[in-house]
């Protein structure tokens, strides 16, 4: 069958004005309360959407920060995690996870994936574990929970904490669990592509300990309590009001948006059935939230630039793994020493998915991935 390219058509990875058009009068509204108020820094729908989200997740706390980078950099702070000390994670994830564990002093330590589910796989975690280890970050990639069970049990049997990298993964279940409810601690983005996606940064830790809930309070005012009065080294990090303003309004869609997702995601995988390609698997204990449909192929390269010859936009998540990247190179590590995560790299490519995708728009993306396996395969 011949693939005809339309002109018209151009496939986005996202569309943020569709999001915006359908519930403008409440975002703007919500934003013009703020102006009105001139509290832009701590005002009480911080407080409100902390409140909201802690209970959206099940967890007793949630506090509001500037970005998902610095939830992390927050968590790991509040748990005393500095110079010297390991951290375990996986490298198949954006390198902010890295990064956090990086600038608050300690040694990023990486564990190879599951290739199913690209996320951390737990046995391969009790072999990074050293007498410095301190804490394991499982990241719930693409929208997806690792297997938390093993993971908390592993970290329960060596005395770790565990720092769940939420950001990919608001409004998705572990065994009916929230993403960001079963660690220690849970760290959420809400960069605006991300499921709940605010109008410029912002990010959440949640957790159930009042003393790392007050800490971390603390913290995202430079250490200083009372203000100007400083025990302890802290950042900027606090969350915006017209942020939380925006963010209070969008929670109430999230639900929404997620089944969406996951609707617009099972009509992928049922058409592109018995295609050379590995459809997204959704492990057995989850509910996916599906911030991403990734899919997986030997051609990805090549099956990458036809959809973007058709106007489609699709990308790599992620090309580089974190171990192989320049500025980790003092680590040691090299290419083959976690092979399934160097596959994936390789292999993954994401195709457009957002809530207010369209059937045609669909429909015009699987028939150009079935357009280049029924042309490449000859
Ligand atoms: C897995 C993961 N961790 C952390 C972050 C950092 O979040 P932010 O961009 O809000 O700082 C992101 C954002 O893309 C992410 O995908």
């Amino acid at each position: 069958m011949s693939f005809a390219v339309s002109e018209k058509t151009r496939v986005p990875l996202i569309d943020l004005k569709r999001q915006y058009n359908g519930i403008k009068e409440e975002i703007n509204s919500a934003i013009q309360d703020v102006l009105d108020s001139q509290a832009f820094i701590l005002g009480p729908q911080v407080k409100e959407f902390e409140d909201l989200f802690a209970s959206y997740c099940n967890t007793k706390h949630a506090i509001g920060v500037s970005s998902g980078t610095d939830a992390l950099l927050l968590a790991l702070k509040s748990l005393g995690i500095g110079n010297g000390d390991e951290v375990i994670t996986t490298p198949f994830t954006f390198f902010a996870t890295v990064e956090s564990i990086c600038n608050v002093g300690a040694i990023p330590v990486f564990a190879d994936i599951d290739p199913e589910s690209y996320n951390i796989k737990p046995s391969s975690i009790e072999n990074c574990i050293s007498k410095k280890t301190k804490a394991i970050i499982p990241v719930h990639l693409y929208g997806q929970c690792s297997d938390m069970d093993p993971i908390l049990e592993i970290a329960k049997r060596h005395d770790l904490k565990v720092i769940e990298d939420s950001a990919q993964s608001v409004g998705a279940e572990y065994k009916g669990r929230k993403s960001g409810s079963m660690g220690d601690l849970g760290c959420f983005s809400f960069f605006p592509s991300k499921n709940l996606g605010g109008m410029g940064d912002g990010g959440m830790v949640t957790c159930n300990s009042k003393e790392i809930e007050e800490l971390i309070q603390m913290l995202r005012i430079h250490g200083g309590k009372p203000k100007n009065f400083h025990a302890a080294l802290g950042i900027n990090g606090r969350l915006d009001t017209l942020q939380a303003s925006v963010l209070i309004k969008k929670l109430g869609h999230l639900d929404h948006w997620c089944d969406e997702r996951r609707q617009k995601a099972s009509y992928y995988t049922e058409k592109m059935e018995g295609l050379d390609l590995v459809t997204p698997k959704i492990m057995g204990f989850n509910k996916h939230a599906f911030h991403l449909y990734v899919i997986r192929t030997k051609e990805r390269d090549t099956l990458m630039e036809h959809l973007k010859a058709n106007n489609i936009d699709c990308a790599v998540y992620y090309p580089v793994p974190q171990h192989l990247q320049k500025c980790m190179a003092y680590l040691g590590y090299k290419e083959g020493d976690l092979p399934q995560t160097d596959l994936a790299a390789k292999e993954t490519l994401a195709l457009p998915i957002f809530p207010e995708i369209t059937r045609e728009e669909q429909d015009y993306v699987i028939e150009a991935v079935k357009d280049f396996f029924s042309t490449s395969v000859q």
